[in-house]
């Protein structure tokens, strides 16, 4: 098989810095596992309007199309607050999730023992977690139709559309089961079937789906229950599968019960390709962070986790992955903190980049 190949969309604000830590791990593994990948780099967001004024030109979009992995720091900030909706850097992420067709975001929360006493819950309410969040990522109230901000009887209405069609449900469903079938074979599906209808067509979906998957124990909950139930007891939950928006919310939400939004990676997937990968975007959960962008306060590890999800979802290097993901354990278990999980008594933050080495060291020992 001829070498895969990997774009590099960094974007804005903290994007590059983070990207930066993820590079030198890619080099890594190319040196000293042999692990050799194809790399190149774009432009996405804030960076790609600056130069095409566009938030990803057609370019890019062809590039995205043609790797066995798109990796993708952040994108937004103030700088471009004011730009006409259709060219806000958000677009050009959104672009390239429908484009590429990538309906299964996956978004794991995992507790680092290190970090258990540091999130804002009791310890004993996170230590261990270990859940799933499949988001719906290229439907739903993001992307339906009639949309737009119009004028009727002389005000200004804001119109988007929740809309969901049945087998847009069940791909995401059976993402879910499939990766519930590979962990604690429980799902809980999250919606409002007590409100929107499009949660009933949910609701009914899922259960449909869940006859092929019969060793799997399926509940359901409405979203807002949902959001308390991850905040008073986490560790109930397995995988959890739910829609664009409610995805959106509850994932930020769950990556606090990690210790912070720096720790949670994400995988954004698609239909198999010719060579068998999926169409696949990697990319943490967190956004450009303009309040600490430019200083070197940036935590690294979701991008970096995110590039582990690569390794084991795009490239079948599962054991590379767990490798990665124990060298981050060991940086953390070591009392390595970038300022963001900063919070134990006498312990300094070190930077975006110190962590990013911090990790080099770890893998470097591990073999
Ligand atoms: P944000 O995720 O950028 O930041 C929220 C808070 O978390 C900030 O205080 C920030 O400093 C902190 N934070 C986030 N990531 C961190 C990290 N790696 N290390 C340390 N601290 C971190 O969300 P926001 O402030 O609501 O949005 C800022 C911009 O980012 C907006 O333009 C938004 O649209 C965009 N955004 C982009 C993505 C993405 O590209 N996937 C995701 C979310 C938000
Ligand atoms: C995320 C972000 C995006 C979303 C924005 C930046 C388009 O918040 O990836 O979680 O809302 O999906
Ligand atoms: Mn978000």
């Amino acid at each position: 098989m001829s070498t895969p190949s990997i774009l590099i969309l960094p974007g804005d604000g903290i994007g590059p810095e983070v990207m930066a830590e993820v590079v030198k791990v890619i080099d890594w593994f190319g040196d000293k596992r042999g692990l050799k990948f194809d790399v190149s780099h774009d432009l996405v967001g804030g960076a790609a309007y600056d130069k095409h004024g566009a938030p990803i030109s057609d370019e890019t979009m062809e590039k995205a199309q043609s790797v066995d992995a798109v990796l993708l720091g952040a994108v937004g900030g103030p700088k471009y607050d004011d730009l006409d909706f259709s060219v806000k850097p958000e677009r050009g992420l959104l672009r390239l999730r429908k484009e590429m067709d990538l309906f299964a975001n996956l978004r794991p929360a995992q507790c680092f023992d290190a970090l258990a006493d540091f999130s804002s819950l009791k310890k004993d309410i996170v230590a261990g977690l270990d859940i799933m969040i499949v988001r719906e990522l290229t439907s739903g109230i993001y992307f339906g139709e009639p949309r737009g901000i119009f004028t009727e009887n002389n005000e200004r209405v804001g119109i988007n559309t929740q809309r969901y069609t049945e087998s847009e449900i069940e791909r995401a469903a059976r993402a879910a089961f499939e990766l519930a079938m590979k962990r604690d074979k429980r799902l809980c599906s999250m919606e409002k079937a007590n409100v929107m209808e499009s949660g009933i067509l949910w609701r009914d979906v899922v259960n449909e789906v869940a006859v092929d998957y019969p060793e799997v124990e399926v509940s359901h909950m409405y979203a807002d229950n949902g959001a308390m139930q991850l905040v008073r007891a986490p560790k109930q939950f397995d995988v959890i599968v739910t829609d664009n928006l409610f995805g959106d919310i509850l994932s930020d939400c769950a990556a606090m019960l990690t210790g912070s939004l720096g720790m949670l990676p994400s995988a954004s997937l698609g239909l198999p390709m010719a060579n068998g990968r999926p169409k696949a975007m990697y990319e943490p959960v967190h956004g450009s962070a303009p309040d600490i962008a430019g200083q070197g306060k940036a935590n690294p590890i979701a991008c970096v986790l995110s590039f582990a999800m690569a390794l084991r979802y795009s490239f079948d290097q599962g054991d590379e992955a767990t490798r990665l993901e124990t060298a981050i354990e060991t940086v953390l278990a070591g009392g390595a903190r970038t300022a963001d999980l900063l919070g134990e008594e006498g312990v300094t933050a070190i930077s975006t980049t110190e962590m990013g080495d911090k990790i080099i060291e770890a893998l470097t020992a591990s073999l």
